[in-house]
């Protein structure tokens, strides 16, 4: 099959995007950032109603965020009363999900050389999220609670052209849902109107390419395992 160059781009931005976990001091500029969220709300959503909202972080206002999180993270009195407010999970797994999960965990932390009675070390490389992976610029994205499951439907198209677009820009990301569980900590730092709820977060700047994290490279399940042609 012959490619064209156009299609050899956008499947490079696609396929180029991986989840990155560690990230170079490096600053974004304002304008790049700026350009991704312009094209990125390009999205389609029903009716064009473009339900996403999203709070750039860098400075003090990023390290503020990440201090109090922090706080949080580290003491567990406090840790057990913060509670995500939606279930990003089912409650009970079943397979392959929960296979696919476990295999993605285990190879992040088979590359860090975290073995399973590592307690202390996996919930420190869990909190690696609370840092965004040291990347220079924290979004956290919101939406307004009047709006229904469409809209969360047009909002994961809002954050792939984000991090597609990030990658035109030979910048990296990582989508945080870890960030759902301290929803509290983030509306009161940011001063969050009681109508948004949070959606995710999500780590941009430039890759570390000498951290062990970022080479790891998930798998995907086979064309036919998900797709089913009737003809
Ligand atoms: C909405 C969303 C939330 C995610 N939340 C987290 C997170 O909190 N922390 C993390 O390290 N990875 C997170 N991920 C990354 C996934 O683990 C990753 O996308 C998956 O393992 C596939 O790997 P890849 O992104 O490198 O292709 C999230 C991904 C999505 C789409």
């Amino acid at each position: 099959m012959i490619q064209t160059q156009e299609q050899m781009i956008v499947d490079a931005a696609i396929t180029s995007r991986r989840s990155i976990r560690a990230f170079l001091p490096t600053p974004v500029p304002r304008e790049d950032i700026e350009a991704i969220l312009k094209v990125a709300a390009r999205a389609p959503s029903g009716s064009n109603t473009q339900p996403w909202k999203v709070y750039v972080l860098t400075g003090s206002i990023r390290d503020r965020l990440v201090a109090a999180i922090n706080a949080v993270w580290h003491d567990p009195a406090q840790l057990s009363q913060h509670k995500e407010e939606y279930d990003y999970y089912p409650r009970e797994w079943v397979s392959p999900y929960v296979d696919r999960r476990r295999k993605v965990g285990w190879d992040l932390y088979a590359l860090l050389g975290l073995t399973r009675d590592n307690k202390a070390g996996m919930h420190a490389q869990h909190g690696r999220n609370f840092a965004f992976f040291d990347a220079p610029v924290g979004l956290i994205f919101t939406i307004d609670r009047v709006m229904e499951q469409g809209s969360w439907l047009d909002y994961g198209m809002f954050l792939q052209n984000i991090m597609v677009a990030a990658r035109g820009r030979g910048l990296d990301t990582c989508p945080q849902a870890a960030f759902t569980q301290f929803h509290k900590v983030i509306a009161d730092v940011l001063g969050l109107p009681d109508s948004e709820q949070l959606v995710c977060g999500m780590a941009l700047g430039f890759a570390d390419t000498s951290k062990i994290e970022n080479s790891l490279v998930t798998e995907r399940a086979a064309l036919g395992d998900f797709a089913t042609f009737l003809e």
